[in-house]
């Protein structure tokens, strides 16, 4: 079974997908921290995320590996890495880059070949998994997003005001939304879900009663 949980950043789609995965005992796949795996490998090659041919040999020659769903590039573990503001900031170029979609695309579906499993991104639903059991598209006002984030970068030490978070939220949405390629957005069939005044806790919920109530 796949269950599919695409949604903004900020949007709480990455903690829900994991307590879902966890709630119903399957493997969970964080797409995003696989365009975030390849952003850090183009910062690394130390060339332009803006040059397509360049940004695709990076994507070509990294050598990706997940293990215990951790994701490693050329075999050390990136996890912290791929959360800098340097790696987020270029993500959303990278992830537009086709030839860095197909390679991970490709990725993805051998993971869905594994059993069960949710996972989680922007285009799982309408291009990876389009015969996914569940899809959920899990979203939240920009303002509440933006919240949420700033909580969370603050809570690292960061020093980014609000209106700047919401601003780099806002730039992201607008290239993950209008690219040409598997752009963001809800699949026909996928099951809209606004959390934000939801706790995830509440969300959780919600998901897992749809899920065990339409499996039985
Ligand atoms: O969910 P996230 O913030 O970790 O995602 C990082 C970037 O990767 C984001 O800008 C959108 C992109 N992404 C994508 O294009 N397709 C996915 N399936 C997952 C993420």
């Amino acid at each position: 079974m796949i269950i599919t949980i695409d949604g903004p950043a900020g949007s709480g789609k990455s903690t829900v997908a994991r307590l879902l995965a966890e709630r119903l005992g399957v493997r969970f796949l964080d797409t995003g921290a696989m365009y975030r795996t390849i952003a850090l490998a183009v910062l690394q090659a130390k060339i332009s995320e803006c040059d397509p041919a360049a940004v695709a040999a990076v994507a070509a020659d990294a050598k990706l590996e997940l293990r215990d769903g951790v994701m490693h590039l050329d075999g050390l573990n990136v996890a912290a890495k791929i959360r800098s503001p340097e790696v987020t900031a270029i993500s959303s170029i990278v992830a537009a880059n086709p030839a860095v979609r197909e390679r991970l695309v490709e990725l993805q579906r051998e993971v869905g070949t594994m059993g069960s499993l949710v996972t989680e991104g922007r285009d799982q639903g309408t291009v990876v998994f389009p015969a996914a059991k569940f899809k959920f598209f899990v979203t939240a006002t920009v303002d509440a997003r933006a919240r949420r984030r700033h909580r969370e970068l603050v809570a690292k030490g960061s020093t980014l005001t609000l209106d700047t978070v919401k601003t780099q939220l806002r730039q992201r949405d607008e290239r993950d939304e209008n690219r040409e390629h598997a752009p963001m957005k809800p699949a026909d069939d996928a099951t809209i879900v606004d959390t934000s005044a939801m706790s995830i806790a509440q969300v959780v919920e919600a998901l897992v009663a749809t899920v065990t109530h339409e499996a039985n």
